[in-house]
């Protein structure tokens, strides 16, 4: 995808004029993602303000202007008071009340925890969080008098071995920006922590060498990881650039308080589309694992419906050891993400649900041999499984962002069709058995 800035933003009904009248201040703006922000709001006709504290800053005021835009820089170091009074005081003369702030300057050093020294993690924290503190009080109170205004905080989910300090400030701005949303309330002034996705700038090419074998990766593979199949590799900063200023014109009271990702804007603009691989087809007339199990259900007595649940539960047992097991050989960045997006969609962690079929395997058993045993775990374990279906229904979609193997995306395709038959049959019998059990119980 290489398409000038121009056209990549006409491409998402981005048009010059947008923000004619609109004042956006972006901290950090010489390079990277700040840059290209500056250029396509400059385009979209925002007089922009470029608080950077290199002279880079400089660099890409020129590029507005010769670019027809209007732009100042502040050189500005943005953990400190004095600097950010100074910018608030000079935008103030220069280009009048600030519309967009755009929080996105950053201190990303890499070091284990127990390499780090005092004055680093200090100096990460000072300029990601305070920093952005800062601005905010500088100019959310003329936003809020306005009731007008739109704060984008430039935020990371992605936690990886080395970067303890900036995740740490970076996750802190996330609350912090949910905290002000709140305060905020949400009257013409939205404040949106954006997570632009993993995105080729001068940033990160810098922490590759280091950053890359704590990963366990090389550094080429490194600049090659794409989190969505719509890219080959990193994410072209200017793509960043555009998902922020779809955000600012379009959606951002819609994300007040939330974090949004990148991808999802670009998708809903419609630049990027999802690649859902194809589940293997029901062929007419033919007996699916589901109906079969259904049809053979309707025929077991109780003791045999306990046996068929009790292998169904085994199995079950063997999907949630596989999923642990494939969960540990992603990349170890990516493991916390697949982990929170099991138990989001799931309704439990992992291992609560191991320990759960565990528990209904054993109560299966015991039932099977006529024991009595804790009957609550049957309709509890029923009533789940249809979200644990849900997520592994979803599974081929998100395994298609990480990933263009088509090879691969064919066999969890079909490796998903097995084990939501089987997670089917057996909420289908518990449901069943469960019923006998309060007809008994009530006789
Ligand atoms: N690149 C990515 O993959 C990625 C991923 C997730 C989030 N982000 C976020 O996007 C934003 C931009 O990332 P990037 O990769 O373009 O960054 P970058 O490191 O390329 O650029 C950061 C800019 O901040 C400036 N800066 C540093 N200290 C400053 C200070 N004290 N005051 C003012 N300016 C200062 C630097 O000079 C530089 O121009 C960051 O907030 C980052 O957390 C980036």
């Amino acid at each position: 995808m290489t398409i000038s800035q121009e056209n990549l933003l006409d491409c998402i009904g981005l048009q010059p004029g947008m923000l004619a009248g609109q004042v956006a201040l972006i901290t950090g703006g010489g390079q990277g993602i700040g840059r290209e922000t500056a250029a396509a709001l400059a385009s979209l006709g925002a007089r922009v303000a470029v608080a950077e504290l290199a002279a880079s800053g400089q660099d890409t005021v020129k590029q507005i202007r010769d670019a027809g835009g209007t732009a100042i820089f502040v050189r500005t170091d943005v953990s400190r008071e004095e600097d950010v009074a100074h910018l608030a005081e000079a935008v103030h003369k220069d280009l009048g009340t600030v519309d967009l702030l755009i929080n996105n300057a950053i201190r990303c050093p890499v070091a284990r925890v127990v390499e780090m020294d005092l004055t680093t993690w200090d100096q990460v924290v000072a300029v990601n969080l305070r920093g952005a503190f800062l601005t905010c009080k500088a100019f959310l109170p003329d936003m809020i008098d306005r009731k007008h205004g739109t704060i984008l905080n430039m935020i990371s989910t992605d936690a990886m071995p080395g970067l303890s300090a900036y995740i740490a400030t970076k996750q802190g701005l996330s609350g912090f920006s949910q905290s002000l949303a709140a305060e905020v309330g949400g009257e013409g002034v939205h404040v949106v922590a954006f997570a632009p996705g993993m995105v080729d700038t001068p940033g990160i090419r810098g922490v590759a060498e280091r950053l890359a074998p704590l990963l366990g990766m090389t550094v080429e593979a490194f600049l090659h990881v794409s989190l969505h199949p719509a890219y080959e590799g990193l994410m072209p900063a200017a793509h960043a650039a555009a998902a922020a200023a779809y955000l600012v014109v379009n959606c951002a009271g819609e994300f007040h308080g939330e974090v949004v990702n990148g991808y999802e804007i670009l998708e809903r603009a419609g630049l990027l589309q999802i690649k859902v691989p194809e589940v293997a087809p029901e062929v007419p007339g033919e007996v699916q694992p589901e109906d079969h199990a259904e049809a053979e259900s309707i025929e077991l007595d109780s003791a045999e419906k306990a046996s068929r649940a009790l292998a169904l539960s085994r199995q079950l047992q063997a999907i949630l050891d596989e999923t642990s097991s494939e969960f540990n050989q992603l990349p170890v960045f990516i493991r916390p993400m697949a982990r929170s997006g099991f138990k989001s969609k799931a309704g439990l962690r992992l291992q609560d649900w191991q320990r759960l079929v565990e528990s209904l395997t054993a109560q299966l058993s015991r039932m099977g041999a006529g024991e009595p045993g804790d009957q609550a775990t049957v309709p509890r374990a029923g009533e789940l499984l249809e979200k644990l279906a849900v997520y592994y229904q979803g599974v081929p979609d998100e395994t298609a962002r990480f990933t263009r193997d088509a090879d691969f995306l064919e066999e969890i395709a079909q490796r998903t069709v097995q084990r939501v038959s089987a997670i089917h049959s057996l909420a289908r019998i518990l449901k069943e058995i469960d019923g006998q059990q309060s007809v008994t119980t009530k006789s």
